[in-house]
């Protein structure tokens, strides 16, 4: 290759987005950690890349969920996401069980991961001592997030650091695979985001803010809450016998300087600026006060466009069949690629 048409491909390459895919359980009710570590991100960067956002019904009901619920939960969660701000024109966003694709690739990497890789997940662990039955989909979630990742030649995934473990299982799994049967995937990073990666719970702020505790109270601001409740939940808020308002990693100080990171990712400011926005502040009640105007004033717009897309049952479906489309135009060629790499007879496709 001549320098010049080295340089060429170079800048060919640079110029060619980069894949991002995410997915999100369409189980429990979307909290404050979800949109400030996952989805705020998703839609700050949807220009400057190629999105993939899937609604992961199958992984959902690797716990039991009640069929209606589950139903309510992927429509609820998919107005949210366009809520939010992704965008059909910038984003694919759609349900995990409308391409087939996720299934049958689970299968295939499963028969190249070893056993030993998924005894070692540590949520695997978490979620199974939980549960009094433990289904085999539990245990081999992992190997359907590889499938998810690995279908769309994703070079990145931007999850919260509780994921991290499970994008580094996708790119083993990615190379054991190309290493036996030929170059199939691209081998993907997890993104993880510095602050906001971990919102912490409002009444206990060593535990991660989750949508399976969203239903105790006090624990998270759900995306969904009125003004009124969400003040209160803010104003509940666990904190410590002191009054210094500052960043910290001492546990005792977890409750303040969980309030100052939502405050942070929420306005889009530097740890200096917050501190500076807080100088004149007059104890943990102000600072309680001013977080909880913050996050109103980020989730009324967000709120009232979620109640728009409910209400319009038909444009929400229209939404997810283009999504689903698009999707499906990637990820059928990419398993066709694996059927011929393992050795399986293509069907005749009219
Ligand atoms: P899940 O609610 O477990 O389906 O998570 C969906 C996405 O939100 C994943 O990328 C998680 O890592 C992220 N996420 C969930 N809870 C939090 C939290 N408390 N703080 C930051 N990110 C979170
Ligand atoms: N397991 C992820 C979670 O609970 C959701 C998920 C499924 C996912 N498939 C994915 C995240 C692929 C990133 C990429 O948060």
């Amino acid at each position: 290759m001549t320098t010049q048409t080295q340089t060429e491909t170079c800048e060919a390459q640079t110029l060619q987005k980069r894949r991002v895919f995410s997915g999100i359980q369409p189980s429990g009710e979307v909290q404050l950690g979800n949109y400030l570590g996952a989805i705020k991100g998703w839609v700050e960067r949807q220009e400057e890349k190629v999105n993939f956002f899937c609604l992961v019904d199958l992984h959902a009901i690797t716990v039991y969920q009640q069929p209606d619920e589950l139903l309510h939960q992927t429509r609820s969660l998919a107005a949210m996401l366009f809520a939010a701000g992704l965008h059909p024109d910038k984003s694919t966003v759609f349900v995990q069980s409308h391409v087939a694709a996720h299934a049958e690739s689970c299968w295939v990497l499963n028969c190249v991961t070893p056993m030993g890789w998924l005894e070692r997940m540590t949520q695997f662990k978490d979620k199974s001592a939980r549960q009094e039955s433990v289904s085999a989909g539990l245990f081999d979630y992992p190997v359907l997030m590889a499938g998810d990742i690995l279908l769309y030649d994703s070079d990145e995934v931007p999850v919260g650091e509780d994921q991290r473990q499970h994008v580094e299982l996708a790119r083993d799994i990615a190379i054991r695979f190309n290493r036996i049967y030929g170059d199939a995937f691209v081998v993907p990073e997890p993104m993880i985001p510095d602050i906001g990666a971990r919102v912490m719970g409002m009444n206990d702020p060593t535990v991660k803010m989750s949508k399976s505790y969203a239903h105790i109270r006090g624990h998270a601001v759900r995306m969904l809450d009125e003004p009124k409740e969400i003040e209160r939940t803010v104003k509940r808020a666990v904190t410590d016998s002191g009054s210094e308002i500052a960043f910290s990693d001492n546990p005792e100080k977890a409750g303040v300087n969980n309030l100052l990171g939502i405050y942070k990712v929420i306005t889009d400011k530097s740890q200096p600026e917050v501190i500076a926005d807080f100088s004149d502040a007059r104890g943990y009640g102000e600072l309680k006060s001013r977080v909880a105007e913050v996050v109103i004033e980020a989730l009324t717009p967000i709120q009232k466009r979620y109640y728009e897309y409910m209400d319009d049952p038909a444009e929400l479906d229209r939404m997810l069949a283009r999504g689903a489309e698009q999707a499906t135009a990637v990820a059928t060629p990419k398993m066709d690629e694996i059927k011929r790499l393992v050795g399986f007879t293509l069907p005749q496709r009219s």
